[in-house]
């Protein structure tokens, strides 16, 4: 049986279980340039469905560089990128939507005055009646914001409320649960923690566990290797450009991610710089091995 649908997004909802082998998503030793600065070079990267693969760095690493590759923002300079297998050089967002890829950004797209579940819906409204009378068929959509979002475990008051009036947190889920509903099969997040504290953190953790259950191939994007260790199945670390670890999950220790994010040697260049400054005092700043313990996450204040 090989009835195929179309998602509202025009992503093909697939009926076969995808095979777990093989990856969505590939990068093999892909690059950027913008004009003479080459913010990625030699990347490789391959996401798996229902696998977490988080991808750390510090600011400037090229982290959104690389995602905006992938979600079609951007393209590519050297290398490949590969979706199931075959070469692609997506020029629009859109392109990469109908392949199964959604991305939410830190900045979420959404309609802060209007409901949660119109938000849930934007760009993709359900209608009903003929043309040219046709019209929203708003039941329908408050029916099917409700299931969705409770068949990721999220349960809201009321869909009526302003999105605007949920928390950060609660926004990244319905965001989640959004992308889930229209048949994305890679779902990229960048840095939803960020901003975040703890527990909203804890939450927004627990639904991208979620999403890779349903089988989502997902890339997660942070500063924060805690956050990472949580639920991560393949970390690749970037560092100025290019990918200095590649790892799964039984590779590397969480003290081992944490070093690697710490960057022993561009601490020592940080200062030397300070030292230059005055009123810093810089024997108060750590030593490498003081970064390999657990820190207080620079990401957990709001
Ligand atoms: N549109 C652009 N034009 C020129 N240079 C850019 C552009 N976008 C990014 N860069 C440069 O590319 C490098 C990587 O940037 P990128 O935004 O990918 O880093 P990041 O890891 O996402 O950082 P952050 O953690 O601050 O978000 C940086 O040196 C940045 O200045
Ligand atoms: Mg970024």
């Amino acid at each position: 049986m090989t009835s195929k649908e179309t998602g509202t997004h025009g992503a093909v909802l697939q009926d076969e279980v995808p095979d777990k082998d093989a990856p969505i998503v590939e990068l093999r030793g892909a690059g950027k340039a913008y004009g003479n600065i080459r913010a990625l070079h030699g990347v490789d990267l391959k996401v798996f469905p229902s696998q977490v693969t988080c991808v750390l760095g510090d600011n400037g690493a090229g982290k959104s560089t690389l995602i905006k590759i992938i979600s079609g923002l951007h393209q590519h300079t050297e290398g490949e990128f590969l979706v199931d297998g075959t070469p692609v050089r997506f020029s629009t967002p859109r392109e990469a939507l109908d392949k199964g890829i959604a991305t939410v950004y830190q900045d979420l797209a959404v309609v802060p005055l209007m409901p949660v579940w119109r938000n849930f819906f934007l760009g993709s409204e359900m209608t009903k009646g003929p043309w040219p009378v046709r019209r929203l068929d708003i039941e329908k959509m408050k029916k099917t914001a409700d299931e969705e979002l409770r068949n990721m475990g999220i349960v809201l008051d009321d869909l009526e409320q302003p999105i605007g009036t949920l928390s950060g947190g609660q926004r990244q889920c319905v965001a989640i649960a959004r992308a889930v509903y229209f048949g994305a099969r890679v779902l990229i997040l960048d840095e939803p923690t960020a901003a975040l504290g703890v527990k909203q953190s804890g939450v927004v953790l627990k639904y991208i566990a979620a999403a890779r259950d349903r089988g989502l191939g997902v890339i997660f994007i942070t500063h924060n290797p805690h956050h990472a260790y949580m639920v991560g199945d393949h970390f690749s670390v970037l560092r100025l450009g290019t990918m200095e670890l590649n790892a799964s999950r039984d590779e590397v220790s969480l003290e081992e991610l944490t070093n690697h994010m710490a960057g022993g040697t561009e601490l020592a260049a940080l200062k030397h710089e300070l030292s230059q400054v005055r009123g810093v005092d810089v024997e108060e700043l750590p030593e490498e091995s003081d970064l390999t313990a657990p820190v207080a996450s620079s990401e957990g204040k709001s």
